[in-house]
């Protein structure tokens, strides 16, 4: 990636006046999540299959310990890295408007952005399919698989969108009128394989908007949609971008 093209994608991304970034896995690596897809990948180790809500209503038992391994313990160790930082910093000074995110790891807002649009849901809150209720992930503990609703013993369910499930709709439009404001869209992390959060970019695109990728690979926006590809790694890439528009 040479300079000039990081120098012009700072530029535009400075004269902006309403700035997004959607975010995905990959984003999140250097914090020690992995990410779905590629090296390491959560998909290659586990079955998706089984995180398909049907298949979660009928077998709760043998779901529940997977997403623990995968989502809970995990997550829960994970720390912002730079990349996160950096869209804090670049919100703070007033250059980003929000972020999309298909990640439901919650550390963008650990590392304090403020405006997230978690297009997946989040790790960090449980609904009870009986009743309904909503409780803070935090206030239950995992020694019990699967956990019970505190209220009425039903079984809780992560708030993030299992496949098979709908995107929700209040999500799905603020997601979608940001775009369509958007004059810069950042893409970090993610291959937009999974739809229909890859549309996102599209979206800022069809407005006339301008795409800044950074991605350690190329992906199916790299060559054909992106204005600006800049290869590498997010923790290390983000911020000097940023840090180029805030000097
Ligand atoms: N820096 C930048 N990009 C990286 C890094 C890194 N250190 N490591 C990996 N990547 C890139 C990969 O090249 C890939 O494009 O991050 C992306 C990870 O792809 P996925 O794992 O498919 O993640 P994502 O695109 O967010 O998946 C979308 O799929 O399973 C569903 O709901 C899940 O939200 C997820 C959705």
């Amino acid at each position: 990636m040479s300079n000039h093209a990081l120098e012009n994608a700072a530029h535009a991304l400075r004269e902006a006046r309403c700035a997004m970034a959607f975010t995905g896995a990959g984003i999140s690596v250097e914090s020690g999540v992995p990410p779905f897809r590629g090296p390491g990948g959560v998909w290659s180790k586990y079955d998706s299959g089984k995180f398909e809500k049907s298949y979660f209503r009928r077998h709760p038992d043998e779901v529940w310990p997977l997403l623990k391994e995968i989502f809970f313990d995990n997550f829960g160790r994970a720390r912002p890295n730079p990349a996160h930082i950096a869209l804090a910093e670049l919100e703070g000074a007033g250059k980003l408007a929000g972020i999309v995110t298909q990640n439901i790891d919650g550390l963008h807002q650990a590392a304090g952005s403020g405006v997230v649009h978690e297009y997946h849901g989040s790790t960090r809150r449980m609904q009870c399919m009986t009743c309904r209720r909503f409780f803070d992930s935090a206030d239950i503990p995992l020694e019990t698989l699967p956990p019970p609703c505190p209220d009425c013993g039903g079984l809780l369910k992560p708030d993030f969108v299992f496949f098979g499930e709908g995107i929700p709709s209040n999500v799905h439009h603020a997601a979608t009128e940001l775009a369509k404001q958007a004059e810069v869209c950042l893409i970090i992390g993610t291959g937009g394989t999974v739809q229909p959060a890859g549309r996102i970019p599209y979206v800022v695109k069809s407005h006339g908007g301008i795409l800044i990728e950074i991605n350690l690979y190329d992906t199916e926006y790299s060559y054909r949609t992106s204005d600006y590809f800049l290869q590498g790694k997010a923790g290390w890439m983000t911020p000097m971008l940023v840090q180029a528009v805030l000097e």
